[in-house]
């Protein structure tokens, strides 16, 4: 063991210490000086040519220093990162020795601007040119050791991609509109693999020696073999990692991101059960009705889904009179007409002729903000009408249990703000003919402890902002 392993693993010959580690993962803020600082000097270089930036010369060798200086610092910072990581070795190892190249080149250049040295033929110039090469060379390979050689020109145009010998831009797979069109791999399997694991399991970046980005690479499995068990859960890795506590060591995705859905784990266990076939329609695989509605739910399919649903642009004149009533109104989504309603800045006085005008766009409102209106419980049979709503804020307003028996038909509500209102028991009868409320907001409204209590039993799901009187 020489003395720099002896540096490196304090004598342990586990892997690096956490201090290297931390040292190494400075290698990407760092490498950006060199790249600035040996521009700069070539830039120089080729500007002091010039009689009105002679002066300049006199600098040269001090930005020369700084450049090697810094690349120096760099490459160091980056072996200890590489200590660490399961990086693709070819790239790795081209992208070491051509950081060590960008020293070196860098050196020679501050020794000969320092010692004024003359280089026979065109020497000068054929070294900065071999730096800034070399720079830009291994700045792309370290950009694909990060985000992988694909990276760069995905998104280039198709011309730019074949003269780097890559194929046309793959056409992205068309939403499917219609369970029947749903492909088992291509439409269920392959969109979660890309979203959640393909970061970390691809060509480049292979952790665990396991690549996700197509049926045959995950066919080939990791480095401990196979991750799927034809019809068989239980020894199948990929189920295992994902379903296990997310604090588990072997858990994946790792690194704290997101966990899979409830639905996507679903899917992927159906899948496996049915023996992990690599094509073929979803809807030909015999699935029950469980597996079906999930994968319907999953690709957005789900007609129940308010949301799915396509409403019709509102009416302009409706709008119109509706913002001359005082109302703000905003659209929700770029391909769907859904929109925000809000009066609850409004200076003028809520009437009834503004409410009714508002059920003409009872299909485009799903949030409407009415706090401090005005409203009466009276009122509250127009707000009623508003099926859709999925978001009612009817905070500070003088309204009681009895205005509340006007909303019981809004079956898409999820949330209702009640902050400073005069409700209470009444939402004993109302909470349970709203199946998809998630959120209640009571602080400072007449409700008592014992009423929120008793909402918490029956609704374990359902959120109750609300805060005891002292
Ligand atoms: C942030 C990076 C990262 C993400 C994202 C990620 N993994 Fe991993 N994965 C790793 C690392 C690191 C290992 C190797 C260490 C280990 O075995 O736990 C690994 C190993 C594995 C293995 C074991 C391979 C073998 O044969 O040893 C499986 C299976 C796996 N991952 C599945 C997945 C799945 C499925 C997803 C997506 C839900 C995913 N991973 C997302 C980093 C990641």
């Amino acid at each position: 063991m020489n003395l720099f392993d002896v540096l490196l693993n304090s004598g342990v010959t586990e892997g690096p210490s956490d201090f290297l580690i931390f040292l190494g993962r400075i290698h990407p803020l760092v490498v950006h000086l060199p790249i600035g600082f040996l521009l700069l000097a070539a830039l120089i270089e080729l500007v002091a040519k010039k009689p009105k930036f002679r002066p300049l010369k006199t600098y040269t060798h001090y930005v020369w220093a700084l450049g090697s200086l810094s690349a120096f610092f760099a490459v160091l910072f980056g072996y200890f990162l590489s200590l660490s990581g399961d990086y693709n070795e070819d790239t790795l190892f081209w992208h070491k020795w051509m950081g060590v190249a960008v020293f070196l080149f860098s050196l020679v250049c501050y020794l000969v601007s320092k010692k004024q040295w003359k280089l026979p033929f065109y020497g000068k110039s054929i070294l900065i040119s071999l730096v800034v090469f070399t720079i830009f060379y291994t700045g792309h390979l370290g950009g694909n050791l990060t985000h992988g050689s694909t990276y760069l020109l995905e998104h280039a145009p198709n011309v730019v991609r074949n003269l780097a010998g890559m194929p046309d831009k793959a056409i992205p797979r068309e939403k499917v509109t219609v369970l029947d069109s749903a492909d088992v791999y291509l439409d269920l399997i392959s969109p979660i693999l890309d979203r959640r694991c393909v970061s970390c399991h691809n060509d480049d970046k292979k952790k665990g020696d396991l690549d996700l980005t197509s049926y045959a690479n995950l066919a080939l499995g990791g480095e401990n073999g196979e991750v799927v068990v034809p019809g068989d859960l239980n020894t199948s890795d990929i189920y295992r990692r994902i379903t296990l506590p997310e604090t588990h060591d072997d858990f994946m995705p790792t690194e704290g991101k997101p966990p899979l859905s409830d639905d996507e784990v679903a899917i992927i266990g159906w899948w496996i059960e049915k023996n992990v076939p690599p094509a073929g329609y979803f809807v030909e695989m015999g699935p029950d009705d469980k597996i079906k509605i999930i994968v319907e739910k999953y690709l957005g399919l789900d007609k129940n889904n308010l949301l799915n649903q396509k409403v019709e642009a509102p009416n302009k004149a409706i709008v119109d009179s509706l913002v001359n009533h005082g109302f703000i109104l905003n659209p929700l989504m770029m391909d769907n007409h859904f929109m925000d309603a809000n009066f609850s800045l409004s200076e003028q006085e809520l009437n009834d002729q503004a409410l009714t005008t508002l059920l003409v766009l009872k299909d485009q409102i799903i949030w409407l903000n009415m706090s401090n209106s005005g409203i009466k419980n009276a009122q509250l049979e127009h707000i009623g009408q508003l099926e859709n709503l999925i978001k009612l804020n009817l905070s500070t307003n003088v309204i009681s249990d009895e205005g509340l028996m006007h909303l019981s038909q809004l079956q898409n509500l999820e949330s209702i703000n009640l902050y400073k209102t005069d409700v209470s028991e009444g939402l004993l009868t109302l909470v349970p003919k709203l199946p998809n409320l998630k959120r209640l907001y009571l602080a400072e409204s007449k409700v008592d402890s014992i009423t929120v209590a008793q909402l918490r039993r029956e609704h374990q799901n359902l959120q109750i902002v609300f805060e005891e009187k002292r």
